[in-house]
């Protein structure tokens, strides 16, 4: 009778949510594919974790619904939900035993003791931790106790599972080694995951579907690949990665090829899959990372296209990369982030500067954009 494969775990339909006069989440409509994981990202205060909590029953929507496996679930409560969570403060139970702190969903639930024991050192041995039942969450270090509260969550067998900036509490070597151990983890049990987090590495990284948001509305929803390579608005373009603005106008178009005149004096030639017409205002997207940077007298890696002349203002070294703040012509500074040479350039070099017409993108001025 019940077709499983056509409805997405999770939906929401049309979803608004306010407290008093904030307007916490606006409009929202999510499908969340049976087995994916799909990450909210967005600045603090944009509405992630209010999204979270009502999908998880902890708050009621103002308007729309809420469907698990495709059953609207706004009037069941939170313990007829079977749900997985966590959260930043990984909140183990301090005074109980690591076994404990596992089984207590499945306690609630009335598992059997023989069960239970089998689900727990199961649990354990997947969060790779077997053999610390006995001990108490203050013996565990941060990483461990987290991967506790992930054993935790996915003792119960749930149907989705929430996570709310799980690693933001963690070291930065912590994070990623977590960030794989999610992922992996996730994979392994093919739980539908709804992951909230501020942090566009960890977004890009793991997820299958990412949803940006700002003041509580989404802003574009896609893959890694097409939310950071083709950006629906200012907005998305400035939140993952570190990208350089040129208002401009398009002035020519030459197969396929668009022609852009930035305010500012430059012109770059883009390409563009939208339908631009000459003389259409625009904002041209150019990230950091695609800027090649060579000294002025070498042979440029693109041949003469977009080629630019710049001087050093500054730079930063990172290790494996480094980042350059460079002086134009016109005067107009761009962030430049390119692999680290032996010698890198330094303050008051001056540079050739230049970027692929794949690599650049357009926005429009002229249909909402900021
Ligand atoms: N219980 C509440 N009462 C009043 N305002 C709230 C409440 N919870 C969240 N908000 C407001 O809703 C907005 C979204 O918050 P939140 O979902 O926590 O954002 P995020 O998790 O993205 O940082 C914020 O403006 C926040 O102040
Ligand atoms: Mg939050």
């Amino acid at each position: 009778m019940e077709n499983i494969t056509s409805s997405p775990a999770v939906q929401l339909r049309g979803v608004f949510k306010r407290f008093d006069n904030v307007v916490a989440v606006e409009k929202m409509d999510l499908d969340i594919s049976e087995g994916s994981l799909m990450t909210l990202l967005g600045p603090s205060g944009c509405g992630k974790t209010t999204i979270l909590r009502m999908i998880a029953g902890l708050e009621t929507p103002t308007e729309g619904d809420i469907l698990i496996k495709g059953k609207r679930v706004n009037d069941t409560p939170i313990h007829k939900r079977n749900l997985g969570m966590i959260f930043q403060n990984y909140a183990l139970f301090p005074h109980k035993t690591i076994f404990d702190n596992v089984a207590f969903g499945l306690k609630y639930r009335h598992v059997p003791k023989s069960d239970m024991k089998n689900k727990v050192f199961k649990a354990l041995e997947m969060v790779r931790l077997p053999g610390v039942e006995n001990r108490m969450p203050s013996q565990l270090s941060g990483g461990q106790q987290q991967r506790i509260a992930l054993a935790r969550a996915i003792v119960i067998e749930p149907d989705v599972l929430l996570m709310d900036e799980p690693l933001s509490a963690l070291d930065e070597n912590l994070r990623e080694e977590m960030r794989r151990e999610i992922d992996n983890l996730q994979r392994m049990l093919g739980v539908t995951t709804v992951f909230v987090t501020h942090d566009q590495r960890e977004a890009l990284s793991m997820s299958d579907k990412i949803v940006v948001m700002k003041d509580g509305l989404k802003q574009q929803e896609g893959g890694p690949e097409e939310v950071y390579n083709y950006p629906a608005n200012h907005f998305v373009a400035d939140f993952l990665g570190h990208s350089n603005f040129f208002n401009g106008e398009v002035v020519g178009l030459e197969n396929k090829q668009v022609r852009v005149k930035a305010n500012e004096g430059n012109e770059f030639i883009v390409e563009s899959p939208g339908n631009w017409t000459v003389g259409a205002r625009i904002e041209l997207v150019i990230r950091a990372q695609k800027f090649k940077v060579f000294y002025k007298n070498q042979q440029p890696p693109e041949g003469s296209v977009n080629l630019l002349i710049g001087r050093i203002k500054d730079r930063s070294y990172m290790g494996g990369e480094v980042s350059y703040f460079v002086e134009l012509e016109t005067g107009t500074v761009i962030h430049a982030i390119d692999m680290a040479k032996l010698k890198p350039f330094r303050r008051g070099e001056d540079v050739g500067i230049q970027v692929a017409p794949r690599d650049c993108s357009l926005l429009s001025k002229t249909n909402g954009s900021a």
